[in-house]
């Protein structure tokens, strides 16, 4: 297939990009390199089924210049602001690349028929009053808070997603991502990932925000990419949620950090920022029962390869 990826240039895109080329398809990648990085994508320099583009997913010749490079048989819609510390940065660009840039790619594949996904994100579901949370959950969002460019902004493009299905009847598919994590993660991310990772290369304190009771599911970027790919050749029109249900306590993924790179880094505690969930789990079945999908990566078995490449990043930076 051809396919055309926005935000190829970031954590997920070039992950994602990686595998589709394994797979054997041809890949135009589009970046506006806001948060994205061209160091993620070196390895392809020379691949002639990969192209890279330049160019805001929200420009207004966005769709001609694109449209130009088709036909796609899929268009896939990744771009956006998504670590917090980038939206909170970012947040009329956030909203612009949750709508004007998802109607844009939407344009196109309905110019080409093609398949089209939209990567959401588990924080559609705010700070949940339910748990674990279920597709057919409606959430608990702060429509005005500072974190709403980022929700609100998903919450439109999964509604202008389902509003083009139905209008004109586009193969459309809506992945609502929970916290994902692996090698390609800025180092200044501020996601905890990252944040602990480096934190604990580098021998400072981890910074803890709230009291560390709060919880999140890590899920490993192949096992996320795995789903993306099923999920957009799935004939699912609802979102479905992708993410690993093993839930942890972020004073216990802190201990785990800290034994497995054997150092006694104290933590460092702050206020919890305004609106960040309390818990985060994602329930699977559906994924299980239309995609025939779990994630297979233990978190030891995941971080391994992460702090590989922490390591080798944090050595370059020396
Ligand atoms: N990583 C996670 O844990 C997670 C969780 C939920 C949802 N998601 C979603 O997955 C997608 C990828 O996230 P990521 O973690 O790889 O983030 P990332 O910041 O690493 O990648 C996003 C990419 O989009 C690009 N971009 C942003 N706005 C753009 C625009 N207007 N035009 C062109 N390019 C633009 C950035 O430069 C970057 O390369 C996002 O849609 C995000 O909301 C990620």
């Amino acid at each position: 297939m051809q396919v055309l990826i926005s935000g190829a240039a970031g954590f997920i895109g070039s992950h994602l990009v990686d595998r589709l080329l394994r797979d054997g398809h041809t890949v135009v990648g589009v970046d506006n390199f806001i948060t994205g990085d061209w160091g993620n994508l070196a390895h392809l320099s020379g691949v002639k089924e990969f192209a890279l583009i330049e160019m805001d997913a929200t420009a207004n010749d966005f769709v001609s210049r694109m449209t130009e490079l088709g036909p796609f048989d899929l268009v896939l819609h990744l771009a956006s602001l998504a670590s917090p510390k980038d939206y909170l940065a970012y947040p009329l660009e956030t909203l612009e690349s949750g709508s004007t840039a998802t109607r844009n790619m939407l344009e196109i594949a309905l110019r080409y028929e093609a398949r089209f996904l939209v990567t959401s994100t588990s924080e559609c579901y705010g700070d949940p009053l339910e748990h674990p949370q279920t597709e057919t959950y409606w959430g608990n969002v702060n429509p005005i808070g500072p974190r709403s460019c980022y929700d609100e902004s998903k919450r439109y493009a999964e509604a202008i997603t389902m509003a083009y299905h139905r209008k004109h009847g586009l193969r459309t598919n809506i992945a609502r991502i929970f916290n994902t994590y692996g090698p390609r993660m800025k180092l200044n991310d501020g996601r905890v990932v990252p944040a602990f990772l480096s934190q604990a290369l580098e021998g400072q304190p981890l910074t803890m925000y709230g009291d560390g009771t709060q919880t999140r599911s890590f899920c490993y970027v192949d096992d996320l990419v795995d789903g993306l790919c099923r999920l957009m050749m799935s004939e699912e029109r609802e979102p479905v949620n992708l993410g690993n249900p093993q839930e942890i306590t972020l004073l216990v993924f802190a201990e785990r950090i800290q034994r497995m790179l054997g150092t006694e880094c104290p933590l460092e505690f702050h206020p919890l920022p305004t609106d960040d969930p309390t818990r985060r789990q994602p329930d699977i079945a559906k994924a299980k029962r239309v995609l025939g999908w779990a994630p297979k990566v233990g978190l030891e078995e995941g971080l391994a390869p992460t702090v590989e490449y922490f390591q080798g990043k944090l050595a370059a930076r020396r």
